[in-house]
C-alpha cells in the first residue's frame, strides 16, 4: 500500500518532517495534517497534468502537430508557503492559506507559438469541470521588466473518499522564447536579491523585446507556411 506521504515529492516530504513551517511556529499543524493539506494540492496538480497530457496526446494523434512543447509542475514547499502567507500579512491557518495562496500547485506549459499559448488556454478553460478564478495576460500587457506569460488560476474539483475539494492550480503558459527569458531573469534576480542594477535591467528589457519580436516573426512564418500549404494543395 502506498502511504499518503509517499505521494508527496521527496524534497517536500523531507521538509515536512524536518521543518514543519519553521517560520511560522504558531501554525503548529501536525505533520500529518500538513501532509493531508498538501495532498489535495498534489491531486489538483495531477488533475491538471492529466488534462494537459490528454490534450497533448489527442492533438498529436488527430493533427500531427503538437501545440505543447514542455510541461513542468511543482508544489510549493511548506516553508515557502509559510513565508509567502506571512509576507502578505495573512494567518497561517489552513483556511487562510487556502483562501490567499492560489499558487501552491503550479503547472508551466511551454508552446512554440504565441497562438498556441491561447489555444491551449482555451482548450483547458472550456472544460466543464474547470473554473477560471483569475487570468493575467502578461503577453498582452508585459510587466515593466519585460516579463511575458499567460497566467491562469484554475479551480479543479478533486474527488476524495468523503468529499469534493475545489483546488486552485496556477497555470503559466508561454512560448519557448518567453520561457528562456524568464529563466534567465529569475537567475539574475536571485543573484541580485531582487535589486537588479539599472544597466542590466535595461539589457533584460531589450532581450524581452527581442524575444517578443522573434515570437511574432515565427508566428508570421507559420501563418505564411499554412497559406502556402493551402495554395499548393489546390
Ligand atoms: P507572486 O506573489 O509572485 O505569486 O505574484 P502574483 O500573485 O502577483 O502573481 P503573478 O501572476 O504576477 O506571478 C506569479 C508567478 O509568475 C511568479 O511566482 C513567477 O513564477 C512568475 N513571474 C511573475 N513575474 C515574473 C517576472 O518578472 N520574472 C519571472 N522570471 N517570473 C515571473
Ligand atoms: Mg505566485
Amino acid at each position: 500500500m502506498i502511504e499518503a506521504d509517499q505521494l508527496i515529492p521527496r524534497p517536500v516530504r523531507r521538509e515536512l518532517r524536518a521543518n514543519p513551517f519553521e517560520r511560522g511556529a504558531e501554525l503548529g499543524t501536525a505533520v500529518g495534517d500538513l501532509s493531508a493539506f498538501m495532498m489535495t494540492y498534489k491531486f489538483g496538480l495531477d488533475e491538471v497534468l492529466t488534462k494537459v497530457g490528454i490534450l497533448r496526446e489527442e492533438f498529436t494523434f488527430t493533427h500531427d502537430v503538437n501545440p505543447i512543447e514542455h510541461v513542468k509542475s511543482r508544489l510549493k514547499s511548506p516553508a515557502s508557503i509559510a513565508e509567502k502567507v506571512l509576507r502578505k500579512g495573512y494567518g497561517l491557518q489552513p483556511e487562510s492559506i487556502r483562501r490567499h495562496l492560489l499558487d501552491i500547485a503550479g503547472v508551466r506549459i511551454t508552446c512554440s507559438f504565441i497562438s498556441d499559448v491561447y489555444r491551449v488556454a482555451d482548450m483547458l478553460t472550456r472544460q466543464q469541470d474547470v473554473k477560471v478564478i483569475r487570468t493575467r495576460d502578461y503577453i498582452r500587457d508585459p510587466k515593466p521588466n519585460g516579463y511575458q506569460s499567460l497566467h491562469l488560476i484554475l479551480e479543479i474539483p478533486v474527488f476524495l473518499s468523503d468529499r469534493v475539494e475545489l483546488v486552485p492550480v496556477e497555470v503559466q503558459i508561454r512560448t519557448a522564447a518567453m520561457d528562456f527569458w524568464a529563466g534567465l531573469e529569475h537567475k539574475i534576480n536571485y543573484k541580485y536579491h531582487g535589486d537588479i542594477p539599472a544597466g542590466l535591467m535595461e539589457e533584460l528589457q531589450e532581450a524581452a523585446t527581442v524575444a517578443g519580436n522573434l515570437d511574432r516573426k515565427m508566428e508570421r512564418l507559420r501563418t505564411e507556411l499554412g497559406q502556402r500549404d493551402v495554395v499548393e494543395r489546390r
